[in-house]
């Protein structure tokens, strides 16, 4: 862990630095490795000759244009110069200024549909007893395929909070690099995606337009890819500082906040020597708890060789004999699945299977008294956004789930197909019905071969 004394604020480009007062030690909370630190530094002092040779930052300025203003304070035009989040965004340019393919996101609607809390509400706990909320932030990354490999084994869903350009691993839509099928993967496998947003900056740290930009380029970039972008967002470094606006901003945007009850220190302890102290702080805190009556809400990052090799499985494990079952923070919420994504009607879904997605027809007028249908549309009215079954417009589940009509509003989207949404009930009866399913089957069996002993024992007399 880094630790950065007020002194060394404005390094990061703080605009807002003159609100943390004469306060204590401000914490950043790094998500890359040491090593790879270790790496990128070298890279950094390798690079600068072959690049500007001009130094940047606070106090010194802004690099010349179209180069980086790398972590250590120098322009350059490298990977490892550009890479975000450690590239100055106010000192020049960097990843951050990528922006995803298609149209822009910001004119779709976003009314706060369902019964759980928008920003600047955190939500730090899950609400099923018996259940564990895994989740993993900055990825997709090159070890995201193994752990979706472990998760498959153990039959666990899990939360994937994803960073649209962070570390210099390239844009998630960019189609010739692993990350978009992983995150396709993710979806069909009955995992949820949330947004980690796009360049991984603090959104304390930065201003309203730039943190809008950094939720709406992972929205663009996630919708290239399932067709929809979350409603569920975790702030990086875990920072949305209630002396700023960012938790009004976000929950503007649409966005539920989602934090956690325990936090495993892995991007601490990313070693084999370190990482039993991640499994420690896990078990502390599951085995004093009963499953019977506690849920968690767990924080991991799939950024980590150790977290996703080891940890893991020792905390899926762990799970299993205390009789916890992993599932998505949506569905420990008890959040209808329809309510986790936004959809883009205005985009043909990616690949296959045309959809008919019918959008609110532009011109038909504004519902004045709250009727909808063939003849007026909720989408602007004071009523609410989405047009029920019943012809009347409102904001609620009632209006925007089942019987909404999508020629007259706007419609949750409808469930992506990506497996069946965890019950409590359909799961225990599953269980039930696969160990019958066996003893019928080992019944079937014996029968089967009794009556080929009989037949070879006939033939044999
Ligand atoms: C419905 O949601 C929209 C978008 O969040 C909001 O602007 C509007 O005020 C809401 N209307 C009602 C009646 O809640
Ligand atoms: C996994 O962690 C344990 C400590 O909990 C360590 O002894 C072991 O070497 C690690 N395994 C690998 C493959 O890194
Ligand atoms: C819609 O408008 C048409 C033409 O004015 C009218 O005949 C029809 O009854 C209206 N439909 C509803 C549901 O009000
Ligand atoms: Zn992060």
């Amino acid at each position: 862990m880094r630790t950065y004394s007020l002194a060394l604020l404005p390094l990061a480009g703080c605009v807002f630095a003159g609100l943390f007062g004469d306060g204590p030690v401000y914490t950043v909370l790094p998500d890359q490795s040491q090593i790879e630190e270790a790496v990128e530094a070298a890279v950094n002092i390798r690079d600068v000759p072959n690049n500007v040779d001009y130094r940047c930052g606070p106090k010194i300025g802004k690099c010349p244009i179209d180069t980086c203003c790398s972590a250590a304070g120098f322009c350059g035009t490298s990977k490892a110069h550009c890479r975000s989040p450690d590239c100055k965004i106010d000192y020049g340019h960097c990843d951050a200024y990528k922006s995803p393919y298609g149209p822009p996101t910001k004119d779709i609607v976003r009314p706060h549909i369902g019964q759980i809390p928008y920003g600047p509400k955190e939500i730090r706990s899950c609400a099923i007893p018996g259940t564990i909320a895994l989740t993993f932030d900055d990825g997709p990354t090159r070890y995201t395929g193994d752990l979706l490999d472990l998760l498959d084994k153990y039959d666990a869903k899990a939360t994937f909070f994803i960073t649209g350009i962070n570390n210099g691993k390239g844009q998630i839509d960019d189609f010739s690099l692993p990350w978009a099928s992983l995150i396709e993967r993710m979806q069909s496998s009955g995992h949820q995606i949330a947004s980690h947003t796009w360049s991984h900056e603090d959104l304390s740290k930065i201003t309203p337009s730039q943190r809008r930009d950094q939720l709406e380029k992972n929205e663009a970039a996630l919708r290239n890819i399932i067709g929809s972008f979350p409603t569920y967002m975790r702030p990086p470094y875990s920072s949305c500082a209630p002396d700023t606006d960012c938790g009004v901003d976000v929950g503007k945007l649409g966005y539920h906040i989602v934090m956690y009850d325990i936090d495993t220190d892995d991007y601490k302890n990313d070693s084999p020597e370190l990482i039993q102290r991640s499994k420690d702080i896990f078990d502390h805190a599951v085995y004093a708890g009963d499953p019977h009556t506690k849920s968690w809400l767990v924080i991991a990052h799939d950024a980590h060789e150790q977290t996703v090799h080891n940890l893991t499985e020792h905390m899926l494990k762990t799970m299993k004999r205390l009789g916890y079952h992993g599932i998505t923070v949506g569905d420990c919420l008890r959040d209808p699945r329809p309510l986790w994504y936004r959809k883009d009607t205005r985009m043909p879904t990616h690949k296959k299977k045309p959809k008919k997605t019918a959008s609110a027809d532009p011109n038909k007028p504004i519902s004045f008294d709250g009727s909808c249908g063939s003849n007026y549309t909720c989408m602007g009215s004071t009523f609410g956004y989405c047009c029920g079954s019943t012809s009347s417009c409102g904001n609620t589940t009632t209006y925007c789930g089942t019987g909404c009509q999508k020629d007259a509003g706007y419609c949750a989207v409808e469930a992506p197909s990506n497996g069946d949404a965890w019950d409590p009930k359909v799961h225990t009866k599953g269980k039930k019905s696969e160990a019958d399913g066996s003893s019928r089957t080992i019944g079937t069996a014996a029968v089967i071969s009794l009556f080929l002993a009989l037949i070879v024992a006939t033939w044999i007399g």
